[in-house]
Formats: C-alpha cells, sequence, structure tokens
C-alpha cells in the first residue's frame, strides 16, 4: 500500500495542476443549490451517456474483481433485489432521486409483483426513464424534490436511494420525508457517499481536495457517516446495518481518473473533449483526477446503510 505522504503528494500535485485550469477558490465559492443540481444533472445527461454508462447509470459501477466492467452497474440493484426477495409482503416501492430510471427500471422488471415509483428533481432524466419504462405497468416516475416529498404517509414499504440523498442541502428533512412516507416496520436502504467520521483529522489538502470533489459533482459538502447515521436514529429509524463498499467501487474511480488526465494533461482526445463537453462536465473532471485518491486516503467512502422505521 502507498505511503500516505506519497499519497498527500500525489493529491497536492493534482491540486498545483486543477488550479491551473480552474481557480481552486472559484470551486469552492460555489453553492450547491437546487438550480445548480437541477443544471448539473441537465447539462451533463449527454457525457454521462458517452463517457459513464450508455446504460443510463449515474452512479459508480461496484466490481469485485479489481477492474471495471458496465455490469458492476447493476450490483446495487442486485444487492437491493435480494434484500427485497425477504421481504415478500412488501409491495410498494419508492425510488429517491431516480435519475434517468436505470434502478427502479431493473428492479420492476425482476419484481413484476411490486409497484414501484421514482422521483427525480430533473425533468430531462424522468423524461428518459418514461420513455424507457413505456413497457411496464408497475412503474411510475414524479417529479418532486427528496425534500418534501409528494405522498401521503405511510404509502411505502421500502423507500431506496442510489447517490442521491448526498445532494441534499438539508439532509435531516430528507430522512423525515422518507420516514413519514414509510409504513411501520418499512426499510429505507441507501448506498451513497459520505465522509468518514475521522475526516477532520485528516491532512488539509485531502480535506480540500473533498471538498472539490463534492462541489464538482454537486453533492453537498460535509456529511459524515456517523453524523447522517444519528440524524436518521433522532427522527426514529433503527440501523439495521452499514457496510462499507469503499473498495469495490475504486476500478470505476480509476477509469475516471484515467479520464480526467486526458482532460488536465491533454492529449489530443483531451483537447477534443475539452471542446465538447458543456461546463459542468467539464467541472466534472475536478473530481474525476481527485476521487479515487480522496477514497484511497479514506476520506470519502462508498456505504450501505439499511434503516428501519420502527
Ligand atoms: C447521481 S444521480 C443518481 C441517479 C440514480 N439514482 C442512479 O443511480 O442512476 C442523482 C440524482 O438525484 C437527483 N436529485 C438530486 N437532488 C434531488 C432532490 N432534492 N430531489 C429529487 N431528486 C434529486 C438528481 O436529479 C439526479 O438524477
Amino acid at each position: 500500500m502507498m505511503q500516505e505522504s506519497e499519497l498527500e503528494q500525489q493529491i497536492k500535485n493534482c491540486l498545483t495542476q486543477i488550479d491551473k485550469v480552474f481557480p481552486i477558490q472559484t470551486i469552492i465559492n460555489q453553492q450547491v443549490t437546487t438550480n445548480f443540481i437541477r443544471d448539473y444533472h441537465t447539462y451533463s445527461s449527454w457525457g454521462y451517456k458517452y463517457l459513464h454508462s450508455r446504460e443510463g447509470s449515474l452512479h459508480l459501477a461496484m466490481n469485485y474483481e479489481g477492474y471495471f466492467t458496465p455490469q458492476g452497474f447493476y450490483e446495487q440493484t442486485r444487492l437491493i433485489h435480494e434484500l427485497l426477495s425477504n421481504y415478500s409482503t412488501y409491495t410498494q416501492i419508492l425510488e429517491l432521486g431516480s435519475g434517468n430510471g436505470f434502478n427502479t427500471i431493473d428492479l420492476a422488471q425482476k419484481n413484476p409483483q411490486r409497484h414501484f415509483t421514482g422521483l427525480d428533481l430533473t425533468p430531462s432524466s424522468l423524461q428518459t426513464a418514461r420513455k424507457k419504462s413505456s413497457h411496464l405497468s408497475n412503474v411510475n416516475f414524479k417529479e418532486g424534490d427528496f425534500q418534501s416529498l409528494p405522498f401521503a404517509e405511510n404509502s411505502f414499504d421500502v423507500v431506496f436511494e442510489i447517490e442521491a440523498l448526498s445532494h441534499a442541502n438539508n439532509p435531516e428533512k430528507a430522512l423525515s420525508e422518507a420516514y413519514r412516507v414509510l409504513r411501520p416496520n418499512g426499510l429505507l436502504i441507501a448506498i451513497d457517499g459520505f465522509r468518514y467520521p475521522h475526516f477532520d483529522q485528516l491532512p488539509a489538502s485531502i480535506q480540500q481536495a473533498s471538498q472539490l470533489v463534492e462541489i464538482t459533482m454537486a453533492v453537498q459538502q460535509g456529511v459524515k457517516l456517523h453524523e447522517w447515521i444519528q440524524m436518521a436514529k433522532n427522527i426514529g429509524f433503527t440501523v439495521d446495518s452499514t457496510i462499507d463498499y469503499s473498495s469495490f467501487v475504486v476500478p470505476n474511480l480509476i477509469r475516471f481518473r484515467n479520464m480526467a488526465r486526458e482532460y488536465f494533461y491533454p492529449t489530443w482526445r483531451g483537447k477534443l473533449l475539452n471542446w465538447l463537453l458543456p461546463a459542468h462536465l467539464s467541472k466534472n473532471a475536478v473530481a474525476g483526477l481527485l476521487i479515487g485518491y480522496t477514497v484511497q486516503a479514506q476520506a470519502q467512502g462508498y456505504f450501505q446503510v439499511i434503516l428501519q422505521k420502527k
């Protein structure tokens, strides 16, 4: 394993390179508002499709074999599907931040006896999701904010989210809304990125790199795993399990880094990308360059947390 000082040095080199292209202070001053998040997902969709996942996944692939394959995009839904098989009476399922419908559609196809609702903020993603699911009778997609859910209380048996709640500018409100719409004994399954509890003790360069990753992915800053879990407990959830899946997203993060390198250390392909990419996606290269290192430094991690409404 690489020494921490070597890792820090690599992060510092990246920060120097990034600062030449996008002044770091300007990125740090950026507020991640709801409009910023919606614009990010609207204008990045083309790049996500051609550079990340043709299948429409907006989340990271989880690859156990140590190298990236697109099959890894289906690992999160495979885990959720496996969990659902223990709850045959749980039929009403809601996905928060359903994006292009990748997860909801995959699960709806595998669970024709259950009904799935996907909720998202971004109209263009909802349009894609509706088009892709037009052949399914057990799916519907709704526009809305997961911090103010347009559903009555006790409407769902399971609420799940994949890399969506990390965008919440009010995580407490998002959790309490999920709690409100769940039936008693209902589950909230979160697969998402969080800061590690010891984040504040890490070197300043690693903390700054993590902050840049969050802003350039339109994610809110500062939520640590244990703080988020405590918020959930205060609302009334009990914690069924917490699993750290960080090592399984590393192959995808290395793929990001290789693409981002072309942007910051341009080859002819990088120059072409610079010219073609929308502004949000170019800034995404900042996250692409850094996130493999911030995860390796255990500043940020990728977790599954299962909560239950008692
Ligand atoms: C990283 S994408 C993940 C999409 C999808 N879960 C997937 O795995 O492909 C995050 C999604 O959350 C949505 N989102 C962000 N903030 C939201 C909010 N406050 N309410 C509803 N959706 C939101 C975005 O529009 C985007 O589609």
